[in-house]
Order: C-alpha cells, then structure tokens, then sequence
C-alpha cells in the first residue's frame, strides 16, 4: 500500500484526452519541484457528446488507473468530467484530495467580474448540467450567466487549426448565437480545456471589453493550496518529473499535446496503457 502522505508521490491529472495539458502546463509552472503524472483517456475522447452514465463509468476507471500508480492528489483536468462526475471521484479517491476545473473557473470569473455577465463557453454535456451557472450563483448572487455548448471548438483545437480564417468564423458563429437576446458578455469562461487554444480568436472576436478566463491559473492556484494547506507540497529542490500516459494514438497525442503542453515530444515520451 503506498502512503498517500509521502511529498514525493505524484500530482495526478487527468483528462479525456490532451487538453488538461493546458492546467498541468500551470501546476507545473507553479510548482516546478512537484512529480506529475497525466493521463489522456484518447481513446473515448470526446467526452462532451456522450450520455453522464458513460462519462461517470470512464471517468472512475482513468481515476482507478492514477490510483493504482500512487498519487497524493487529483487533479480532474476536463470540465466535463468535473461537471458529472467530481462528487463520485472524491468518494472512489477519498482520503486523497480531488480537484476539478470548474470551481477555480468560476472563482476566476466572479473575480474578474463581479457582478457581471458569464458567458461559458464549454461541451454539450457540461452545458446541460449547467454547473458553471450554479457555481457562479453560489459566489454571486447578482452575477448572469449564459452557457453554450461549442463542440466543433475541440476539433479545431485537435486538429490545430486555433487560429485563421476558418477558427474565426467559427468562433464568431457561436458568439453570435451565445448573445442574441438582451445579453451582453462581460466575461467569457473557457469551460473547456481545449479552448485556451483559442483564447486569441475568442479574445480578438469578443472585443475589448470583454475578459476571457482561463481556468488553469486558478486551477494551479487551488492545487498548491490544497497541498500547502495539508503539509504535502514536495519541497525537493529538484525539478520534478513528468509521466505521460494515453489510452490510444501515442504519436498523435505527442503531436497535439506538445502544443498544449508548449514543448515538443515524441511517441516515446508517451505510455500506452489499457484502463
Ligand atoms: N476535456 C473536455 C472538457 O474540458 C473537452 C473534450 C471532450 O469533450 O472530451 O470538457
């Protein structure tokens, strides 16, 4: 049995598939002396179409597989797994503390904005659950919030086209359906990991006077926390290591995830492993 309370045990983040780079790329920034390890679920991606039943059933068995490697905490890098499943999770995990991206979001935003006007930009199976509304309303009272779904904006992403003509008319499309009516943005929540990509288009499309909120900041932010809070951050000098794991296509996930994680990486830097 391994003792969750040793420092040096990993940070466990998990992910449908390469997004949740995007918040381990800021935990590691954040504390570089912490060990990482990451699991893409590549070969169900995407989780954002499918039924909460299926999402909650793979989100258990990428958890049991960071479970069974030792980790010291969770982190549940995919807001639509965060969304279904987050509650399940903290059982299956307990004692060991487990975070997911969509209370630090809505931090980020109520901060940015008080009072204000969210748009949430996210998956089909977030949206429904509408659990950005409700943590926003948790925190304030007197903030809007407006969700929608925006699936094609994970292929773009996983396919690298984040920005050019074709990002932008797409961004722009689900923009314009997203404010019809008397509602106007003052922030706009990326609810999906995917979609710090696109956080260029998005920005230049929304205009000025619109904040975009990226959750990995705040995610990273909560992350340290947590561990400072429970006397287990690694205070190892050393820069610490990273484990990648993916459940389908190695190349591919080196290929695309090297841009969400801002470094280059090959096959070999990727496990292939079976939930
Ligand atoms: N990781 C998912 C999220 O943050 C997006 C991709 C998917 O649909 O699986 O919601």
């Amino acid at each position: 049995m391994t003792d969750h309370n040793d420092k040096r045990l990993p940070i466990g983040v998990f992910d449908s598939g390469v997004g949740g780079l995007t918040v381990l790329k800021a935990i590691r920034e954040a504390l570089p002396g912490e060990n990482l390890i990451y699991l893409g679920d590549t070969a169900r991606l995407p989780y954002g179409t499918k039924s909460p039943a299926s999402i909650a059933r793979y989100a258990t068995q990428a958890t049991a597989k960071l479970q069974q490697q030792g980790i010291k905490m969770l982190v549940v890098a995919c807001n639509t797994a965060s969304a279904v499943a987050l509650q399940a999770l903290r059982e299956q995990m307990r004692p060991i503390p487990v975070l997911g991206v969509i209370e630090p979001g809505a931090l980020a935003a109520v901060a940015a904005c008080p009072g204000g006007a969210h748009l949430v930009l996210a998956t089909e199976a977030t949206v429904r659950l509408g659990a950005y509304s409700r943590a926003i309303a948790a925190r304030d009272p007197a903030a809007q919030t407006r969700e929608q779904a925006c699936e094609m904006l994970v292929s773009l992403a996983e396919e690298g086209w984040t920005s050019g003509t074709i990002a932008d008319a797409i961004v722009e499309r689900y923009l314009n359906e997203a404010v019809q009516g008397s509602f106007t943005a003052t922030s706009i929540i990326l609810g999906c990991t995917h979609f710090p990509l696109l956080h260029e288009s998005i920005a230049a499309i929304a205009g000025r006077d619109v904040q975009v909120v990226d959750s990995a900041q705040t995610t990273a932010v909560a992350v340290a926390g947590l561990l400072q809070d429970s006397a287990a951050l690694n205070d190892s000098r050393q820069a610490g290591n990273l484990r990648l794991l993916a459940t389908d296509g190695v190349t591919r996930f080196a290929r695309v995830g090297g841009q969400f994680l801002g470094e280059t990486l090959t096959a070999e830097d990727v496990e292939l492993v079976d939930l």
